[in-house]
């Protein structure tokens, strides 16, 4: 199989690390990754560059001749409860395209998406949501994007694709807006006090629908969509393919970490974690574990921010299977897999 050199735009960020390694373990890619602030991942290069600043973009990329695909997984800081930027997000990925559109022998550009595309966030939406369903009201740059690849893939030997997972899940310990993250810490700390893990959200939203993506599972479809000639120029929903109800999902948590369930509605996380500072650090010593800051360990916001819909989310897959990725991922065993990745890490006790 010939080479292919990949260009990961956002390749410190969550997706954009995982893909890097996907890509290079397969042997089959030369990985560049760009980036503020590279990270170390072996066997690839890296490009330090502000994909905001076309001055920037101009010094660091207009010799990138080699690159044949674009992963695009960069999104410009947003603190947690501030929305991004549509107009910085979509200068990033104007930037990258303008300069390496002319100079590179691109054969495909996938840019990496959500379901925020359909406002599922914002609101009720019919489910399943399928790639034709409505966008979100107001601004997004996943719109702008799309329509600028659209038009600008026009008449060019190159073809995109776009994938619109949901919440992220992968075992990397150090990034704290983590469900697999939320859910152990926050288990493991009522454990210790001999608490009942309590819903953050509503009695509605305990029995409501909901979804993930698994980031191998994302990293296989993203490039599967490369090879698929046949998913040229489309989007596809990219989630597990089972849509658990909250309270499935709770009662598998709790039973992991030996916790009675607690009722909905009663807690916030960001509120019952804001003290549990000295509870941490004495759990740290008293089990031997890794040293960790617990507000810097989760992300509480996100986690109530994750479990507050009071409506299904569930993504169609159905795009995804007629065109050939029958991939699936059981959440419950995924977050098992997290959770005792996370022990054996002395993350938890
Ligand atoms: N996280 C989720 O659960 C989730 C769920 C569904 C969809 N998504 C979508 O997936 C995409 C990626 O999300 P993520 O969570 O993987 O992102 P992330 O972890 O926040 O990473 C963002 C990346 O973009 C880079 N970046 C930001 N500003 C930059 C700039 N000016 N120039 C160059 N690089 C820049 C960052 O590196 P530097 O800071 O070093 O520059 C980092 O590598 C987004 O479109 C998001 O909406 C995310």
């Amino acid at each position: 199989m010939s080479r292919k050199t990949a260009v990961i735009a956002g390749a410190s960020g969550l997706m954009g690390q995982h893909l890097a390694r996907h890509l290079i373990a397969t042997g089959n890619w030369d990985v560049i990754g760009l980036a503020r602030k590279p990270l170390p991942i072996r066997d690839m290069r890296w490009i330090r560059v502000d994909l905001g600043e076309v001055a920037d973009c101009t010094r660091a990329l207009d010799g990138l001749h080699e690159a044949t695909h674009i992963f695009y997984a960069a999104r410009y800081d947003h603190p947690e409860g501030v929305r991004e930027s549509a107009a910085v997000n979509t200068t990033m990925l104007k930037n990258l395209i303008n300069i390496l559109d002319p100079v590179a022998t691109l054969t495909h550009v996938h840019v990496l998406h959500g379901t925020k595309h359909y406002g599922s966030q914002l609101g009720p939406v019919p489910v399943p949501i399928d790639e034709d369903s409505p966008r979100a009201p107001g601004d997004n740059f996943y719109f702008e994007h799309e329509d600028f690849l659209r038009d600008r893939s026009r008449g060019k030997p190159w073809r995109y694709t776009i994938s619109r997972p949901h919440a992220f899940c992968d075992l990397t310990t150090d990034y704290p807006r983590s469900l697999g993250l939320v859910f152990a810490v926050y288990a493991s700390i009522q454990r210790e006090l001999g608490e009942p893990l309590w819903f953050p959200g509503s009695a509605i939203a305990y029995e409501t629908r909901t979804q993930f993506s698994d980031l191998s599972l994302l990293a296989r479809a993203i490039t599967w969509m490369a090879d698929e000639p046949r998913c040229a120029n489309q989007a596809f929903n990219v989630v597990n393919g089972d849509y658990p109800r909250w309270s499935e999902m709770w009662r598998k948590i709790a039973a992991w970490f030996g916790v009675n369930v607690g009722a909905p509605g009663k807690i916030q996380l960001t509120q019952l974690m804001a003290d549990k500072g000295p509870v941490w650090a004495s759990m740290i010593s008293k089990y031997g574990l890794r040293q960790t800051r617990l507000e810097q360990l989760a992300l509480w916001p996100y986690g109530d921010y994750i479990l507050k819909p009071e409506w299904d989310v569930v993504s169609s897959m159905a795009k995804a299977r007629r065109f050939g990725f029958q991939d699936s991922v059981d959440s419950g065993a995924m977050f098992v897999r997290q959770f005792e990745y996370y022990r054996a890490e002395r993350i938890i006790p």
